[in-house]
């Protein structure tokens, strides 16, 4: 790996730190490394990281930039990032989100429940 950043996943009460090379694609580098980023039909059936189909959101952290319509819309109206519109090119966090079949983030659960 040419120029490796660390890319801060948290996954419920899981926190793990990987390396990936500088501008990867945030959703492919999770995927190759066993993060879903996925519902569980999504998973499956998904628009493949074109931007379409809205599955692939998670928190960032630092947020870049949107670069795609749809991922400035979301930035627009508060909604999680698309995964596979997002390169990571700096160290960086992101928090995988609970969702039901498709896309839809369920409520985040509170620590003392
Ligand atoms: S994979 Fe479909 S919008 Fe990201």
């Amino acid at each position: 790996m040419d120029d490796p950043v660390p890319l801060t996943v948290i996954d419920g009460d899981t926190e793990t730190t990987v390396d990936v090379e500088r501008g990867a694609n945030l959703r492919r580098a999770l995927l190759d490394r066993g993060f879903s980023v996925y519902g569980s039909l999504s998973r499956h059936t998904n628009c493949g990281g074109r931007g379409l189909c809205a599955t692939c959101t998670v928190d960032v952290d630092p947020a870049p930039e949107p670069s795609h319509w749809h991922d400035a819309a979301a930035v627009r109206f508060g909604y999680p990032r698309l995964s596979c519109q997002l390169s990571v090119t700096e160290p960086t966090t992101v928090r995988l989100l609970d969702k039901v079949l498709w896309g839809q983030v369920l409520p985040r659960r509170r620590a003392d429940e």
